[in-house]
């Protein structure tokens, strides 16, 4: 009775329409919810593609009618029956089902279900913890589904497009060697080589480059790399790259092929016909009208310096900064602030590094209302309102401070602003390019040049004779393609001559030895004949959050770790047992022995 004997399903569940009604089904789903209305049961059955209103009356089969009453939620059924129109006044226009409902003449139910730990309806709010320690269930609702379901279809197009553009997909090694990417490493312990590890990539850099050596012309892999660092709401210990790689090309020849994938995936996937070219600024204009290297430009807002209209200040605070080579910028937004706005605001600057936030209301009369106008001369005032342009009404504010921290507070107060203002455009996608990064930047605590992208990444052939002398001065031939303010990827022209790879290598303080150690296999194959190369990847997970408007990455992978890198459907990470620490020779011998007493 129970079993699915020789039933096979003729429908699923969002399929049925008018055009259907007379004839006899077989759908199979789960029950999402039941009622009783005066003797006959109405059952909402789910599957995967929709929902079907299934109804059971004493009339037209007693037992399956009495059979129905044992169902629950997530009851998983079976149901043979007629599809009918539904009465009058009883459709439902939200579900493209909503037309019929199938009258039921023989049930079966294939599996029963405890009560599930939170309502599979989607309109209820559950705890991630919640969610993601009971995913099967949470993957069960429609949100879920979807999510998922539209991961596939940008996996698909982006496959279907990067196979018609001649790119062959090739797998790379998760058990490899420590890679570059600047991140720390996840480590695999040799059981055969004692105190010898794996290290999971952070990504295939080495490999791709490899592959374009062995002359694959054009690669990609749709690919987990494996990162441990910090957790943040797009950041997931295995997320996955939509990577790429290409021979015999320049930047220019990479990102055409890039915005024409992206133009085709969302074309595909939602419709969406964007605008192109993708507008390109370099990194230092991206730092200086928007303090980041990921600006979003879907508002306006853009930051002023202001450093030398304050050169001879009085005014103490902006003085001293001045004094140290210090940074002044301001942004002036549309709105008036409340004095408990302000604190607010100013807590939030703080909270990020400033020692303060100064303001300025323009009024409706174009007076200037501040605490601190008072200590501004008439020049300064004047340069202000040269620079900032402030129509009345609006409110400019300030940092001054080391260009780091001026940057960093005024690029994320921007948002902040855009967010409560309401300037941000719902449903709006606004790429750009970032180029002409730094090659290098200083590291203070390991008090050397580190790589900004990864070592592999050319630096501009118009910059090569600075290497040595200025190398803050280099710029690299890497470029990042930033989606509403978030990096969706990046990618680099590399460095295919031996002889520059050498040179930047000493640059980053990496000696012969340690390269050769670390990365000797690629810079062997380097004077194989490689040949000019570079390429790009695309975050997968950050991509697809930002197509369907998710807040997390959390929200579009299937099996997330939580932000403390734990996976609490699994219990991942976990204890193990003695005797496999031992055979990893992570644990001495004798350890075994106590185990096998206790
Ligand atoms: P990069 O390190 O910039 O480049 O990584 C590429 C893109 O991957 C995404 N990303 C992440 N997404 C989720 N969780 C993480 N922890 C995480 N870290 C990075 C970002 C980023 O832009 N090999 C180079 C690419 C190349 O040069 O071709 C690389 O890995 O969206
Ligand atoms: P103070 O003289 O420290 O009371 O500061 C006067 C005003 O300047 C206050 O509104 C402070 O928030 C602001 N302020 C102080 N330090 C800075 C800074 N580094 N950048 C911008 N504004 C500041």
């Amino acid at each position: 009775m129970d079993l699915l004997g020789d039933w096979k399903r003729t429908h699923h569940c969002g399929e049925l329409r008018a055009d259907h009604i007379g004839q006899d089904v077989t759908l199979m789903g789960w029950v999402l919810r039941r009622r009783d209305h005066g003797g006959v049961i109405f059952i909402d059955l789910r599957d995967r593609e929709g929902i079907t209103q299934v109804v059971f009356e004493p009339e037209i089969n007693p037992e399956t009618h009495a059979h129905a009453h044992r169902l629950r939620a997530e009851y998983c059924i079976a149901i043979k029956g007629k599809v009918r129109r539904r009465p009058e006044g009883m459709e439902n226009p939200k579900i493209p089902t909503g037309e019929i409902e199938v009258e039921a003449y023989d049930l079966r139910i294939l599996n029963t279900s405890k009560t599930p730990p939170f309502p599979l309806d989607e309109e209820v709010e559950v705890s991630e913890v919640h969610r993601l320690r009971y995913r099967y269930l949470d993957l069960r609702r429609p949100h879920m589904m979807e999510a998922l379901r539209f991961r596939h279809q940008v996996a698909r197009a982006a496959r279907h497009f990067l196979e018609q553009a001649g790119f062959i997909e090739v797998e790379t090694p998760f058990l490899t060697k420590s890679t570059p990417e600047g991140a720390r490493d996840y480590l695999v312990p040799s059981r055969l080589y004692p105190g010898k590890f794996y290290a999971l990539p952070q990504s295939p850099q080495l490999f791709k480059q490899i592959l374009m050596v062995a002359g694959f012309d054009r690669y990609y892999q749709i690919v987990r790399c494996f990162r441990d660092e910090d957790l943040r709401a797009d950041r997931q210990p295995e997320f996955t790259q939509l990577d790429l790689e290409m021979s015999f090309v320049t930047e220019k020849d990479v990102m055409d092929l890039l915005e024409a994938l992206v133009c085709q995936v969302f074309k595909e996937t939602l419709g969406l016909e964007l605008e192109r070219p993708f507008p390109v600024l370099t990194y230092q204009e991206a730092l200086e009208k928007y303090g980041t290297d990921r600006p979003d430009l879907r508002f306006g807002l853009e930051l002023k310096t202001l450093t030398p209209i304050f050169e001879k200040t009085k005014f103490r605070v902006f003085a001293d900064v001045v004094k140290k080579g210090g940074l002044i910028k301001g942004l002036c937004v549309p709105g008036d602030f409340s004095r408990k706005e302000l604190d607010d605001l100013t807590a939030f600057a703080n909270e990020l590094g400033a020692k303060g936030l100064a303001w300025i209301k323009v009024k409706e009369n174009n007076e200037l209302q501040s605490p601190i106008v008072k200590f501004f001369g008439e020049e300064e005032i004047q340069g202000l309102l040269e620079t900032l342009s402030p129509s009345p009404g609006s409110t400019i504010f300030f940092v001054a401070d080391r260009p780091e921290v001026v940057n960093e507070v005024l690029s994320e107060l921007r948002v902040e602003l855009a967010r409560r203002l309401k300037l941000i455009p719902e449903g709006e996608f606004k790429f750009c390019w970032v180029v002409d990064f730094p090659l290098v930047e200083w590291d203070e605590d390991e008090g050397r040049f580190v790589a900004m992208h990864h070592p592999f990444t050319s630096p501009k052939e118009e910059d090569l004779d600075l290497l040595e002398e200025a190398p803050e001065k280099v710029r690299s031939r890497a470029y990042d393609l930033v989606l509403n303010g978030i990096e969706v990827g990046g990618g680099s022209i590399r460095i295919h001559r031996p002889d520059i790879q050498e040179r930047v290598f000493k640059l980053l303080k990496i000696s012969p030895e340690e390269a050769r150690e670390k990365f000797g296999f690629l810079l062997e194959a380097l004077e194989y004949g490689a040949p000019p190369h570079g390429g790009f990847a695309f975050g997968f997970d950050r991509l697809v959050m930002l197509m369907l408007g998710r807040r997390s990455i959390r929200e579009v992978i299937a099996f997330p770790k939580t932000q403390r890198a734990q996976c609490l459907l699994t219990g991942a990470p976990a204890p193990v047992s003695m005797t496999q620490l031992t055979e990893l020779h992570l644990l001495p011998g004798w350890e075994i022995e106590k185990e096998k007493k206790s």
